[in-house]
């Protein structure tokens, strides 16, 4: 049995009940914790679902922030410094990374109400979250606004990044569930994944037509 929902039902929802059911509706969604640090030294970091894939070459990802009516450190901070970092949620650190969802006035680190741990190296200003399996140096590349909600996308290059290395398999791919690496459901369920199967790149299967076209070309 299947219920339908129309755009009036969902107009006229409890808030909460609407933001579970909407939050829900595209699927699991990336478990991230973007660090940055502002202009005064101050780290932040933050939980994000949002962070997208957008092309390889050059290795961009974008990631959605919500409109700037209430202050956004990680948005802030990212326009001010031009940096950040992208760090998987491992399974041992979903508690504290969903806390970070909390909205800490910004001269409060979330390093320091978790146990979560900042990490440098030679190159970066933003922080790294300690023990991530996949750490990710970002640069600030465009900001694109949502005229239709006000929400913003922040795109960003991969300048560097970190990977466990028993995750990195020969050809490239990363296995996120041999790393215990959690994908999010709606607002505040968080799971980890189990990788059934990988599949060979796909051709366009031969139907009587791209035959005939096929025997035309090659004859
Ligand atoms: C599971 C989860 C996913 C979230 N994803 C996003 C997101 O993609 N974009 C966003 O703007 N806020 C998202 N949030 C809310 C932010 O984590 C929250 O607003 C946080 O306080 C932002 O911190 P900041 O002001 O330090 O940037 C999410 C919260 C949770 C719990």
């Amino acid at each position: 049995m299947m219920k339908y929902f129309d755009k009036n039902y969902l107009a006229n929802l409890d808030h909460l009940y609407r933001i579970n059911m909407v939050n829900s509706s595209s699927g699991f969604k990336s478990a991230n914790l973007i660090a940055t640090k502002s202009k005064d030294g101050i780290s932040n970091v933050a939980v994000f679902s949002s962070v997208i894939h957008l092309g390889s070459n050059p290795p961009l990802l974008g990631f959605v922030t919500r409109p700037t009516t209430v202050p956004r450190n990680t948005y802030k901070n990212i326009k001010e410094t031009g940096f950040y970092t992208i760090n998987h949620v491992h399974e041992d650190i979903i508690e504290d990374a969903h806390h970070c969802s909390a909205k800490y006035d910004e001269s409060i680190s979330e390093f320091s109400m978790t146990n979560l741990e900042e990490a440098y190296d030679h190159a970066s200003l933003a922080p790294f979250v300690k023990g991530a399996p996949v750490q990710m140096h970002m640069q600030f590349k465009e900001e694109h606004h949502f005229k239709i909600n006000g929400t913003i996308m922040i795109i960003g290059e991969i300048i560097g990044l970190y990977i466990k290395e028993d995750l990195l398999k020969e050809d490239g791919f990363i296995d996120l569930a041999q790393g215990k690496v959690s994908a999010i459901n709606g607002l505040d369920g968080y799971t980890i994944p189990k990788l059934k199967t990988r599949l060979p790149y796909q051709r366009p299967k031969r139907t009587r037509l791209t035959k005939e076209k096929f025997d035309r070309i090659n004859t």
